[in-house]
């Protein structure tokens, strides 16, 4: 008989980097809420609680950010993550304002120039028959699209894509946003607080321009606003999209029947980004505090504590996507919940879905076929972005 390991489980692990899933469902069967005493949390692991709360902002509260990381956690969490870091009614003013810019035909209005950027990304890499996915394409796409989206002109975007990735690495053993990280925040914000500037003296037809205008009632977005927003769109919409891109490109390699579906027809590929989606999100958890007494799963939870809602564990759970271990393209994948729900379900949600689709869809009709040299994978180590930093890869063109 083999006895199980004690249940441990903090996200700082590189175990869990490595593969957290069976962890999850050990969770989920023995401690549906589960305590970790010395990070002092919380973990919600089923479907049902995540969801639920998600949906009950009375309860849980975003005002101390959705990081456990020391640096990115406290009341002032909002100045780096914007509303994403408040509650009602702060969080629906300026959710509001900002959906008056940053709307679905805006997103939808990207399509074609985010065609051209992924097949300008692709073409040159696949010039050489062997390129790093992530380098050369997944990792650079995304800031790309929001660049273009917010007004950030091409000559200064290799720079910004550098300090956004300084911003959510981490070092092994290191439970907090390292010094380099600190700094290339202030360098950004400095970066966008310029841009700002030059809106309020130039008209310019971009994302930052409309937000400046944009009014509900007269109530507009300071300066300080606008920036602190422009920089929950670096943190929010750029790893976490290059992540899902590397891991549709990841596991379809490793399960080569699912892959067919999508390189025999390309309708597939939107069944290939939501499997992908469930079966390995890039955002594997976010943090909550609790503003009242709960009881989940018979626990008692006192106010002011910290949850973090396992995300990539509820995608994973038995009562809502049976066989949940397999990744299957042809599931119902109808209640993934890797954008969240309720008032701060993901505002980037379209977009990514739009960006991964297109490029996806733009690998594939180019090659027959691609292989990856799993010696040289590299995961990136941070405390809620799952996926690849590296990932090598050969194709055979079409
Ligand atoms: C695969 C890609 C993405 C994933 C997995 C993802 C995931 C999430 C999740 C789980 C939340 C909810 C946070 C919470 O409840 O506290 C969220 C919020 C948000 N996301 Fe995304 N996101 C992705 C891409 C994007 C993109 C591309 C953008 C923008 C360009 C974006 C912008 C936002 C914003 C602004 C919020 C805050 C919404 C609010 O607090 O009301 N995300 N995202």
């Amino acid at each position: 008989m083999t006895t199980l390991a004690p249940l441990a489980y903090s996200p700082y692990d590189y175990a869990i980097h490595e593969d957290p899933y069976p962890t999850y469902a050990r969770l989920r069967a023995e401690a549906p809420v589960f305590y970790n005493e010395e990070l002092d949390f919380f973990a919600f692991s089923r479907h049902a609680d995540v969801l639920a709360a998600f949906r009950d902002v009375d309860r849980y509260s975003n005002a101390y950010g959705v990081s456990l990381d020391p640096a990115a956690y406290g009341p002032d969490a909002h100045r780096a993550m914007s509303f994403l870091a408040m509650d009602p009614p702060r969080h629906t003013r300026m959710r509001s304002i900002v959906g008056k810019s940053f709307t679905p035909r805006r997103v939808a209005a990207m399509e074609a120039r985010i065609r051209e950027l992924a097949v300008a990304h692709l073409d040159a890499a696949l010039e050489a028959a062997t390129f790093d996915f992530i380098g050369d394409f997944a990792g650079r796409l995304p800031m790309d699209v929001i660049s273009d989206l917010v007004g950030v002109p091409p000559s200064d975007r290799s720079e910004v894509r550098r300090l956004a990735d300084l911003l959510v690495h981490r070092e092994e053993g290191m439970n907090d946003i390292p010094q380099e990280g600190l700094e290339a925040a202030l360098t950004l914000a400095g970066y966008y607080a310029e841009m700002v500037g030059d809106r309020r003296r130039h008209r310019r037809d971009d994302l930052t321009a409309s937000l400046l205008e944009a009014e509900i009632e007269g109530d507009r977005l300071s300066d300080d606003e606008v920036i602190s927003f422009l920089f929950l769109l670096v943190v929010a919409g750029n790893e976490t999209t290059t992540k899902l891109l590397g891991n549709a490109w990841y596991w379809g390699w490793r399960h080569p029947e699912q892959l067919a579906k999508p390189m025999g027809d390309p309708a597939r590929v939107p069944d290939w980004v939501e499997e992908t989606l469930r079966y390995d999100t890039s955002t594997q958890m976010i943090l909550r505090v609790t503003r009242q007494p709960v009881t989940v799963q018979g626990v008692d939870i006192d106010a002011g504590r910290r949850i973090l809602l396992l995300i990539g564990s509820a995608n994973r759970d038995a009562a809502v996507f049976p066989d949940p271990e397999a990744y299957d393209l042809d599931r119902n994948t109808q209640n993934l919940i890797s954008f969240g729900g309720g008032r701060h379900f993901c505002m980037g949600a379209a977009l990514a879905r739009l960006e991964a689709r297109v490029a996806l869809t733009e690998a594939l009709v180019r090659i027959k076929a691609y292989d990856v040299d799993e010696a040289g994978l590299q995961r990136v180590h941070s405390i809620n972005v799952r996926g690849l930093a590296a990932l090598p890869t050969t194709v055979t063109p079409r």
